[in-house]
């Protein structure tokens, strides 16, 4: 089934909590909070509180929250109580034992977990590692901010990571984030991927004629 999950990254600080009830309005069940550090992406996006502020005032829904951060054990302490997937970046792990912990740790404490990797990471190093996330996340723009074009190749890797799931029966989902828009979305759904991620195109086309547009 074609889902969006739309990312209130540019959304005015202002219209965050109305945004977000009346995309649950819309039936849309699934949203992805993008959080950035200012150290592994040279910005900053969703703060602590704002993410807080709609979990306690819209109603209830899934939650991917996309992390962009250096201290994955922080941020994963932070965000944990959120009911949420957490998705960090596999570039933001100094090295396999601190990805096995951080594995250890989730299953754990019962917190699902999303791997995301850059444009320039080769699909090969994740492969492996599907098996222990609940999301893999190849980004199609490189990490830091809305609005920029829709990297290509991506969808190779969307392919090749759709075949490994389907071959080895694992239940990982697989998300698409970065210039997602209504004339390159079916290609995506095409190529495998089971959620997309829409920031600015969304956010300057606020309705749900243009929900309807990128689901059919
Ligand atoms: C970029 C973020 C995205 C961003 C996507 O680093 O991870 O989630 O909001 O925005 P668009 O859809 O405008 O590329
Ligand atoms: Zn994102």
């Amino acid at each position: 089934m074609k889902k969006i999950s739309p990312s209130i990254l540019d959304v005015k600080k202002e219209n965050l909590i109305s945004y977000v009830n009346q995309l649950i309005e819309w039936n849309i069940d699934n949203i992805h909070y993008d959080v950035m550090d200012n150290k592994f992406v040279p910005n900053s996006a969703l703060s602590f509180e704002e993410i807080k502020s709609i979990y306690n005032k819209c109603p209830s829904h899934k939650m991917d929250i996309h992390l962009m951060v250096e201290d994955v054990f922080y941020y994963f302490n932070l965000y944990k109580k959120f009911n949420a997937i957490l998705t960090f970046h596999y570039e933001a792990f100094k090295n396999k034992e601190s990805l096995q912990e951080i594995i250890k740790k989730a299953k754990e404490e019962k917190v699902q977990l999303g791997i995301a990797f850059n444009p320039d990471t080769d699909v090969s190093k994740i492969i492996p590692l599907l098996k222990d996330f609940a999301l893999v996340l190849p980004m199609s723009v490189y990490p830091g901010k809305g609005g920029q074009a829709f990297i290509e190749n991506t969808l190779d890797k969307v392919k090749t990571l759709k075949e490994f799931i389907t071959k080895n029966n694992l239940n990982t989902i697989i998300q698409i984030d970065g210039g997602i828009k209504d004339f390159n979305i079916k290609k995506c759904f095409d190529a495998g991927i089971d959620l997309a991620v829409v920031g600015s195109y969304l956010v300057n086309n606020f309705s749900f004629e243009t929900i309807k547009k990128l689901l059919n």
